[in-house]
């Protein structure tokens, strides 16, 4: 009788024990899913990687073959705005790579960014523009060149051999803006 009396209240503790043990881990398990799940719902809509993405094609190829990104894939929307139609390709930025983009200092750029082939990074230097060129979407992003000077499109995401080399150039002209 002296015996039972500890283990049955160890038996007691333990069973409390685990209740609590298998509560906390769900609880843990629960917040992880779910910050998790935050995480992902920032990256993919504020944060710029493929947000603001316009459309999925079934053709991973036909953003790269609309009419806006043939020809130099510039289009000036207001006295100094402009829509800018970019393709990642292994390994060049058109506009960019073979002919510099070349804009007036204070311009609003929108760029509308898709790749011909694989998964490219589109990052311009000394700027905030950074999004990934994905086959079969556009994503777009705006930005004000406020200084005069040569900005450098890098990719930023490995695409194969020439990765390295798949630079273009945004010159951007005339006296700093006060
Ligand atoms: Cu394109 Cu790396």
């Amino acid at each position: 009788m002296t015996t039972s009396t500890p283990d049955a209240f160890e038996d007691q503790f333990h069973h409390v024990a685990l209740r609590h043990e298998r509560v906390w881990v769900f609880i843990a398990v629960a917040l992880i899913a779910v910050l998790f799940l935050v995480a992902v719902w920032f990256v993919v809509h504020d944060y710029g990687l493929v947000a603001k993405t316009t459309q999925f094609y079934s053709n991973p190829n036909t953003p790269s073959q609309l009419a806006e990104f043939q020809g130099s894939g510039v289009k000036q929307t207001g006295p100094n705005s402009y829509d800018v139609y970019e393709i990642g390709r292994a390994w060049s930025w058109t506009p960019g790579t073979a002919t510099p983009l070349t804009l007036p200092v204070g311009a609003h750029v929108t760029f509308y960014v898709t790749s011909g082939d694989v998964l490219h990074g589109f990052e311009v230097q000394g700027t905030s523009i950074n999004l990934t060129a994905i086959p079969g979407v556009v994503g777009h992003v705006s930005y004000t060149f406020d200084k005069p000077g040569t900005f450098y499109i890098v990719c930023n995401e490995y695409c194969g051999a020439g990765h390295q080399a798949m630079i273009g150039k945004i010159i951007i002209t005339g006296a700093k803006q006060s």
